[in-house]
């Protein structure tokens, strides 16, 4: 499919309009956010904006509907996914958005999919929509600490942002007697963390 990323924008609100109203609140701010850390990290608005419209498609998923839509895309949850099924739903967005939205651009792809750990191997862009993500600002108001991340974010420091998140993230977790899935320690450390 090939078409214009107005129609690939198009094809994602009218799924998005169907998700829970805080839901659909936070994807809106994280797309105003996504905009501003575009044009500091010199990276195009337009596919910033597309990714981050799509990366919660299936964040208000249950447990069991998650389980149920990996299945049916053939994806084989590890042992971190099955645990905590909420870490499949950038990956089932991506593959909406690939197969249902008809989006093409891998980076674009890779950023919805990753927005949860982020990965080794991913760039401004991708950092870009992570970053909007977690600095939405009802985020930053009930977890303080992320004004930090916010501060590098905003200064175009990305990978310090990225890792000051992981860090702080991965002892949030840890004290919760939650162990966060490897794949945000290996992009720490391809970070220089
Ligand atoms: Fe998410
Ligand atoms: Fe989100």
């Amino acid at each position: 499919m090939s078409d214009s990323v107005a129609e690939q924008l198009a094809r994602i609100e009218m799924s998005v309009a169907r998700l829970p109203e805080g839901l659909r609140a936070h994807i809106e701010r994280s797309r105003v956010v996504g905009g501003e850390l575009a044009a500091i990290f010199g990276v195009d608005p337009e596919r910033v904006d597309l990714a981050l419209a799509g990366h919660d498609l299936y964040r208000a998923a249950s447990d069991e509907e998650l389980l149920e839509l990996a299945t049916r895309r053939g994806i084989v949850p590890d042992g971190f996914e099955s645990e905590q099924p909420l870490l499949l739903h950038g990956m089932l967005a991506a593959a909406w958005m690939a197969d249902e939205g008809g989006v093409t651009d891998p980076e674009v792809l890779a950023a919805a999919h990753h927005h949860t750990t982020f990965a080794p191997g991913l760039g401004p862009l991708e950092a870009a929509v992570f970053l909007a993500d977690k600095i939405d600002p009802d985020k930053v108001r009930r977890r303080p600490w992320l004004s930090t991340v916010e501060e590098s974010a905003r200064r175009g420091d990305w990978k310090p942002a990225i890792r000051a998140y992981i860090e702080a993230i991965t002892a949030e977790m840890e004290r919760h007697g939650v162990t966060p899935h490897p794949r945000a320690r290996e992009a720490l450390r391809a970070l220089g963390g």
